[in-house]
């Protein structure tokens, strides 16, 4: 009964929408005759008119698909094929063997979302450029204009041609919601987030067991005993860490107490097979060596501290996503049944509500997927972006790693010392993807000044050589949102020793429990961008040199092996799960 009325309501309300897309429309062709000529890029855009281009932006093998339906709501959900080009022969190609791959909006996807944000945009919208006649449109440079809904719903922007004496105000339209915002609005800083982290470990609100473990009682020794560690011993560099002693405490407790329970059900199409290869590789990773481990894996689930959930989120997309149906409910029904099935078969799960189960995913769907059964799992996610629920203390930002040949994980990792470093700052990659890169492209793009490379696509070449190479002999290299908040240029940029630049507002940098990133990288605000150079400019070199070297001993916990090594990324991932794990546990 309930459920009828709520699927009415659902019904009513996406007709709303689809009024609201209408009447959009309509305002928006007006303005656009009331634009000055020079801004009139909406009249590339006709209502109602579906529109479906295939866009190559991996050469000639691999098609990536753009589809932009205007004339339905869910047409703002459209997105362009595969995260990242930044011409990685194979990023595509072998990873995902050449099934295009549609990445959507997480949000948008789901009917349980208020659809009332989309009317509230559209008045943000209007009461923000009224009067503001120098609202600029923004175009990637020398790229033709996408109807990507990331760069829309359906407007673009330009800064004039002509190079502004004072940067105009940057405004970026994400479809997030689909919701207009400046870029000053609601911006967690990382010493934002830290406060945020250090509260929850100080008041964990994670439920109560129903009744307690031998497991639950190692986890408070654990935790008393991280507490009270000794200061550092040899091995670790402090600097790169919130508090080393602790880190490597932890990192040897976990050692000698760990148990981990795999569930052995699911679906093997989707369950149990780790892709190896492309830009979510991580979560194979990871299932890889946790399956194949000795060390940790117990088969008495009684004894365990944690409990995996060992599904891919990659193969879950291909198995059950219907491409360009904008439907994500047959994949977040798939992980619900697969949630209930576990809890009625065995105990644990209702033991703990779920909080000592983990999970880790790669894709950007993953937030949106796991919200609501496994809102209450340690979630280690690539999507680690405040705004979509990380949870700091809780869950774990994953590093996405683009592994383009699964044999050798670690072939040509390193790069220049620093003296031979003559590139101030780099960037190659896919413009289209999100409304941050064609701002970048925008104001460095021009290859006016040899300091900063800021490129698109980089011609093919061989193994991908001059990507890397711009890698190993830059200082700096961006790595600026996509899409979604991560990008494998951070994990790429510490593999070839160059300082990454974050540019991405409310992005949880990995381990963020336990590294302390602005020791070794630097962030810059997304409305910095027209300042980007300033900024690394003022670096002082001695930083720098200092930051290198960081990147250089950082570099360990960023490394697949073919075989787990300590404090490599495997158990780097294991490790903050444990961690968050055993400082959000209240005993009974
Ligand atoms: C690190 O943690 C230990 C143990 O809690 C504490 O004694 C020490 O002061 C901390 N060090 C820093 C640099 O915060
Ligand atoms: C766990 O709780 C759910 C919901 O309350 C219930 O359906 C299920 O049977 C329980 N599982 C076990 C093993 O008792
Ligand atoms: C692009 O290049 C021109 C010189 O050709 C320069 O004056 C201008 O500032 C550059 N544009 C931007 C946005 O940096």
């Amino acid at each position: 009964m309930g459920f009828k009325l709520l699927k009415a309501f659902h019904v009513e309300t996406r007709r709303l929408l689809w009024l609201t897309g209408l009447v959009f429309i309509t305002v928006v062709l007006f303005q656009c005759i009331e634009l000055p000529k020079g801004n009139s890029l909406w009249s590339m855009f006709s209502p109602g008119e579906v529109s479906e281009q295939k866009v190559n932006f991996f050469g000639k093998n691999s098609t990536s698909y753009l589809v932009s339906n205007m004339s339905s709501p869910s047409a703002v959900n459209s997105k362009i094929v595969s995260e990242d080009g930044n011409n990685f022969s194979g990023r595509v190609d072998e990873g995902r063997n050449n099934v295009p791959f549609i990445s959507e909006n997480p949000e948008l996807g789901n009917t349980t979302k208020s659809n009332s944000s989309f009317t509230e945009s559209l008045k943000e919208y209007f009461a923000l450029h009224k009067g503001n006649s120098n609202l600029a449109l923004i175009k990637p440079l020398g790229a033709p204009l996408v109807l990507s809904h990331d760069v829309a719903p359906n407007f673009s922007m330009e800064f004039g041609t002509s190079a502004p004496p004072a940067p105009p105000p940057l405004v970026h339209v994400s479809a997030k919601n689909p919701r207009l915002t400046v870029f000053e609005k609601e911006v967690l800083s990382l010493s934002d987030m830290s406060e945020a982290l250090i509260q929850n470990f100080a008041s964990p609100s994670t439920m109560i067991p129903r009744w307690s473990s031998k497991a639950d009682e190692e986890l408070v020794l654990a935790k008393q005993l991280i507490e009270s560690a000794p200061p550092l011993k040899d091995g670790l560099y402090a600097a790169l860490y919130r508090n080393a002693s602790m880190f490597q405490r932890s990192y040897e407790l976990m050692e000698q107490m760990l148990k981990v329970y795999i569930y052995k059900e699911g679906d093997t199409r989707i369950f149990h097979r780790p892709p190896l290869l492309g830009i979510y590789a991580s979560e194979g990773w990871f299932m890889k060596h946790m399956e194949a481990n000795r060390h940790f894996v117990t088969k008495k689930p009684k004894e365990a501290h944690l409990f995996y959930l060992p599904f891919s989120s990659l193969q879950l997309e291909e198995t059950l996503y219907v491409p360009k149906s904008h439907d994500r409910k047959p994949l977040i029904q798939h992980l619900e049944d697969y949630a209930d099935m576990i809890s009625a078969k065995y105990p644990f799960w209702n033991r703990t509500e779920g909080t000592d189960h983990f999970l880790v995913a790669c894709h950007d769907w993953v937030p949106s997927e796991t919200k609501r059964q496994m809102a209450n799992c340690i979630r280690a996610i690539c999507n680690s972006d405040v705004k979509e629920g990380f949870k700091f203390g809780k869950d774990v930002s994953l590093p996405e790693t683009n592994v383009r040949k699964s044999q050798n994980s670690l072939r040509d990792v390193g790069g220049k010392p620093p003296s031979k470093r003559k590139t101030l700052a780099f960037y190659a990659g896919n413009t289209l993807h999100g409304y941050l890169r064609p701002i970048l492209l925008q104001y460095w793009g021009n290859n006016t000044d040899p300091d900063m490379q800021i490129h698109g696509t980089l011609p093919r070449s061989k193994d991908n050589r001059n990507y890397i190479n711009y890698m190993k002999r830059s200082k700096y290299c961006i790595c600026p949102r996509g899409y979604e908040v991560n990008s494998p240029r951070v994990v790429e940029a510490i593999f070839f020793e160059c300082v990454p630049v974050i540019i991405s507002d409310n992005f949880v940098p990995p381990f963020f429990e336990t590294l302390n990133w602005e020791s070794f990288a630097v962030f810059v605000a997304e409305k910095d961008v027209p300042n980007l150079k300033n900024i690394l400019v003022s670096i002082p070199k001695k930083t720098f040199l200092q930051m290198h070297m960081r990147v250089k001993k950082v570099q360990q916990h960023f490394l697949w092996h073919p075989k787990p090594l300590k404090y490599d990324l495997f158990h780097m991932i294991l490790h903050s799960i444990w961690y968050n794990r055993v400082f959000q546990f209240r005993p009974r």
